[in-house]
């Protein structure tokens, strides 16, 4: 068989196997694996000697060009699915905003319109849910047919995003018959409004009180509710970017009693911890995130809680604010600090720590980062693993790469990086999306507006 690309002697890993051997690819897909397959007449010929060959990335959390919190996002699909590709993601899945009023289509459409001639990578959508009369159920079914099979409900931010409880339950009653899933930001809002109104009362601007005012608490009753009321629809829910110990409990409680509910939690969660907000002046800001930064405890138990499939997902929660002006929208009033950090760039390196620690093992790695999130968002055989059919989306990974994080060397468009001097070692050198070099070392020669639409399968529970 003659090759256009293939790739030789790496390790090949994969969610369950681990082989050094070679991966042959003719045009955009896997065609072979083996063990000396023939290198005559390939076109390209890629040595991965030492490295790991593994999926590319797939990042189900980001908010790319997206309004939020009086400004927007600063990473457009250009910018963002960029720097992607230099941290080994090959496919995401982004946002589409329904706000009051709009059809599910128009945020659809929307959202296309930003991504198609911009992207790099391959790109799917979750829809956002602000408004569901029952004159737009019938909307749901139409946007699952056209492969947007997963929708974003909010249990926060009052006035902008929240959705109260008969919304939830309808929406979920809706997924549990037409295939999709409903991912869950799983806040008390309206406790945590209360508890910020009495903060602001009493003086305190400072961006610490943006975690001091949202309790772990709230987001494990949130969690608790959005899985009861699953349960009640007899639909499966997907908790995003779960924070703390005692959401994972409810978790971990509902799992143990069959009920499909899933989690993801995100880089910034498993290493950096509260004690940040205490930073000089208003340099917390960087780390202003819903949900907040916890206590450093939390830790080990998300780790606990990744190792023993308790959480199935590491996403980034990608949503980018440049401190000079955007961040500092907030200064003397911590709630208008726009929520989100960056990190699109830094998942696959930094969960990769955890397996030089010996947290996880390098197989759980592929599955958190690809393999779990490709099937869990219905892009799987597709996406998320090497395979014969398979898209030739690959990373070739080199464990021995050193990198030191910084604003100064990363590609996402903002001005600063919240694991700003954190060395790493183990990092892509070579991606490829669809069999086609995006990254080599440390240049882009991908194409901008190569990045296709993922039209995704209904969910299945996993
Ligand atoms: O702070 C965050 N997480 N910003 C993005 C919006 C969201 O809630 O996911
Ligand atoms: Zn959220
Ligand atoms: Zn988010």
């Amino acid at each position: 068989m003659k090759f256009d690309t293939l790739i030789r002697n790496g390790e090949v890993v994969t969610a369950s196997d681990r082989f050094i051997g070679d991966v042959g690819i003719v045009a955009e897909k896997i065609v072979a694996l083996g063990t000396t397959l023939p290198a005559e007449n390939a076109g390209r010929v890629i040595d991965a000697k030492g490295k790991y060959v593994i999926p590319g990335g797939i990042d189900v959390h980001t908010h790319l060009d997206m309004p939020f919190g009086g400004t927007t996002s600063a990473d457009d699909f250009e910018s963002g699915t960029i720097a992607a590709a230099f941290g080994g993601t090959t496919s995401l899945i982004d946002f589409a905003i329904q706000y009051k009023g709009q059809t599910l289509r128009t945020a659809f459409d929307t959202w296309m319109k930003k991504a198609e001639a911009k992207a790099a990578i391959d790109y799917a959508f979750h829809c956002i849910l602000t408004d569901l009369p029952d004159a737009r159920l019938e909307e749901m079914n139409a946007l699952v047919r056209e492969g947007v099979t997963s929708f974003k409900l909010f249990m926060a931010y009052p006035g902008v995003f929240m959705v109260e409880d008969g919304l939830i339950f309808k929406a979920m009653s809706q997924t549990a018959q037409n295939g999709g899933l409903i991912c869950m930001h799983a806040e008390n809002g309206g406790a945590i409004d209360v508890i910020v109104r009495r903060a602001l009362a009493e003086g305190k601007t400072a961006p610490k009180y943006h975690a001091l005012t949202r309790p772990t608490t709230a987001e494990a009753e949130a969690t608790a509710r959005a899985i009861a009321l699953a349960e009640m629809a007899g639909a499966a829910v997907y908790i995003v970017h779960l924070s703390c110990n005692d959401a994972l409990e409810k978790v971990r409680e509902a799992r143990d009693r069959g009920i499909p509910a899933y989690a993801e939690t995100c880089p910034q969660y498993l290493y950096l911890d509260d004690s940040l907000y205490d930073r000089p002046g208003f340099e917390g800001a960087k780390w202003v995130m819903t949900p907040p930064l916890r206590p450093k405890w939390h830790q080990e138990k998300l780790w606990e809680g990744l190792r023993r499939d308790h959480l199935q997902v590491v996403s980034t929660d990608h949503c980018p604010f440049c401190f000079k002006e955007q961040k500092e929208m907030g200064v003397g009033d911590f709630t208008k600090i726009p929520n989100g950090a960056p990190g699109i760039e830094t998942r696959l390196m930094l969960l990769h720590e955890g397996v030089r620690k010996g947290r996880i093992t390098l197989n759980r790695f592929v599955q958190l980062v690809s393999t779990a999130p490709a099937k869990m968002f219905g892009l799987y055989p597709r996406k998320g693993t090497i395979a014969v059919g398979s898209d030739a989306d690959i990373v070739i990974f080199d464990p021995n790469k050193e990198v030191v994080l910084s604003a100064k060397t990363h590609h996402m468009k903002v001005d600063y990086n919240p694991f700003e001097g954190t060395r790493i070692v183990g990092a892509p050198s070579a991606v490829l999306v669809r069999g086609k070099p995006v990254i080599e070392g440390d240049k882009f020669v991908g194409r901008v507006g190569s990045g296709q639409f993922l039209k995704r399968e209904t969910f299945v529970a996993q």
